[in-house]
Formats: C-alpha cells, structure tokens, sequence
C-alpha cells in the first residue's frame, strides 16, 4: 500500500466547527481559539466565513475576529465567499486567502446559498477574476459529494463535473465534503477516483463529517489512492446549519494520531492540539468528541 509521507492538514474548527454553535460564542473565544490553533503546527486555520449575518449569525463577527487574531508567519487563515460582498468584506478585513463553495446537490446549493449550482458559479466568476487581481489564492469546495440531505445518493460524475468547473476557474485546491458523513470507505475511493480524472488528484482535499463514524475510515481509504490533503476540526466540532442532522467533521486530534501512528508527517503537536480541544470543549460545556483526546486526558489523571 502505497502511502504519503505526509499530509497538509487545514483545521476547519472555528469556521465549520463554530457555524453550526447555537449559543453566541465571544469573539475573544474565537480569537484564542485561532491562536492557540496556530501553535500547534498546523499550517491551515480556516478562521470565519464572509457569508450573511441573517443566513449564520455565528459568523457575523468575522471583519474582528480577523482583525484580531495573531497571524503566525507559515499558517495561512482562508475564509469563506460565497459571492462578491464577502470577498470584499474578506479582503477589507486583509484576508490573504478565501474559499468559495458550490454543491453537487441542486437542492442543498438553493438551502444553503439560495441558487443553482450553475447560479453560484457564475456568482464566482467575477469573485476568482477579482482574487487574482488582489494576489489572493482561492480554495473550491464541493458539498453533498457522497449524499445530500435532500436529494439522497449524488453520482461521482457529478461531483467530478463541480469540482472541475471550479479548477477551471483557478481554484488551487478543491475540498470534496461528505456534508453529512453518510460515505463509507469504496464509496469514497470511487468517488474520488471519479474527480481525479479531470481534476489532479495533489489538488484535491477530502472533508468528511463523521455522522456514521466512517471518516476516519474513509480518510485511510483515501490516502491509499493518493489523497494528501484533509480538512479536520479540532475536538470535532462542527456540522452545517443548512444540512439537518449533520454531525461534526472528524476531530483533527484522532486524525492526527493515526497518521504519526503510520509514520506520516504532519508537522502537528498532538499534545498541544489536545489541549486546544480542550480549551474549546470547555467553553461549550461539552466533552471532546475526539477519542484520542479522551484518552490523553485519562493517562492525564
Ligand atoms: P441571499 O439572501 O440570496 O443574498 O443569500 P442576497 O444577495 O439577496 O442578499 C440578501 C441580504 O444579505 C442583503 O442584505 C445582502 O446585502 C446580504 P439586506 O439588503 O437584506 O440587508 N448579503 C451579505 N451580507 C454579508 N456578507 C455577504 C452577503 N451576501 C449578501 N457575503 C447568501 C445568499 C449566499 C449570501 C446566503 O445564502 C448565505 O450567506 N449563505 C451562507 C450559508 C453558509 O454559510 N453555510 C455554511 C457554510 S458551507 C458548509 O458548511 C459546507 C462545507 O463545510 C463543506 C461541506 O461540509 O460539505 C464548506
Ligand atoms: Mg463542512
């Protein structure tokens, strides 16, 4: 079997993570989260999203948490744009990096952007024309890749015609999310073997939601045909307010132990990390969904 050496890690916890929170978490909160996040060696925090404040009011407070937070030189803090207004919004805030997002469900994009597929692509385009203008990278994601709250099973080749018009459109990266963590490990490869036929597969990221407890799974499914890029939420945090019954992505913590465990490299602290997790989970009043932080904490006591 044939694995990486090592994986590039983007931590969504304060964005997917803290979006989904029903509770008003203070921006200070976010700020340390992020920071603290930033001393673990990671080298991707994905910090807020530029969306309306109607649509998620969590992430109403991005332009401060942006402004705000201790930027370490080697990680980077993209931010979500689904359209022009949150581009300028991210930019004004000294975004260095945005991601746009699109679905492979027409139904889950009119829940959770309020248009087609093809309606929000177009909505990109002057978005990527304006990126390139400003030297600012844009990071694609594609939702419902293994199922869609709405619609049910989604064909790979659906998925691979999304996440190719976005390449096209200069996305450097293209994240491919179970949004509600229904895949299991061959659908995954299938899938993904699906978009590595138009897309390059070094450009490609998995970002799996661990509702059925398959992401991990499905990530060690992934790396054997040649995925090296994952998004993970530190203590599992997160879910999409527009995709009922969506659990958290898989905690980055669990994540990270079964890559040193392989010998594959991922520049994190694990002890550090465990304790980030820490932090957030008793903020929210609520134990880590992350095992491995579980377990640390009871070789701890
Ligand atoms: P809309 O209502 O169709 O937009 O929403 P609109 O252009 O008609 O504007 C309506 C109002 O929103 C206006 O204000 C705009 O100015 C304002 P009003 O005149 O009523 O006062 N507005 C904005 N305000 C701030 N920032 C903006 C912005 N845009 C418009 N960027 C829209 C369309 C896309 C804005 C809305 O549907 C939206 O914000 N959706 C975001 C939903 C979201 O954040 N979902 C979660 C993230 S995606 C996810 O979690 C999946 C992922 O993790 C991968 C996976 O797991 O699959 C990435
Ligand atoms: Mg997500």
């Amino acid at each position: 079997m044939n694995y990486p050496d090592k994986v590039k890690i983007v931590e969504v916890g304060p964005r997917d993570g803290l979006q989904n929170e029903k509770q008003t978490i203070p921006t200070d909160v976010k700020v340390e989260l992020i920071n603290r996040l930033s001393e673990t060696g990671l080298s991707v925090v994905e910090a807020t999203s530029f969306v309306s404040p109607k649509w998620v009011p969590q992430m109403g407070d991005n332009t401060d948490v942006m402004q705000s937070i201790t930027r370490k030189e080697g990680v980077n803090y993209p931010v979500l744009t689904p359209n022009m207004r949150g581009f300028e919004g991210a930019l004004a805030a000294e975004a260095k990096e945005v991601a746009v997002f699109a679905a492979a469900s027409e139904s889950f994009s009119q829940k959770n952007i309020n248009c087609s597929i093809d309606e929000s692509l177009e909505r990109f385009a002057p978005l990527m024309e304006a990126a390139k203008a400003n030297g600012i990278k844009v990071r694609g994601y594609v939702s419902c890749v293994l199922g869609c709250p709405y619609e049910g099973e989604i064909a790979p080749e659906k998925v691979a015609d999304v996440a190719d018009k976005l390449y096209r459109m200069g996305c450097y990266e293209i994240s491919l999310g179970d949004t509600i963590g229904v895949g299991t490990p061959l659908k995954a490869q299938a899938m993904v073997k699906a978009v590595a036929e138009k897309v390059p597969m070094e450009a490609l990221a998995v970002h799996f939601h661990d509702t059925y407890g398959q992401a991990l799974s499905n990530i060690l499914a992934c790396l054997q045909i040649g995925i090296s890029t994952l998004d993970s939420s530190v203590a599992g945090l997160g879910g999409c307010p527009y995709a009922k019954g969506a659990s958290g992505n898989l905690a980055t913590e669990d994540v990270v132990y079964m890559l040193q465990g392989m010998g594959i490299h991922t520049g994190v602290d694990l002890d550090k990390l465990a304790a980030v997790g820490r932090f957030i989970s008793q903020h929210l009043e609520r134990e880590p969904v992350s095992k491995v932080a579980v377990a640390l904490k009871s070789q701890c006591s």
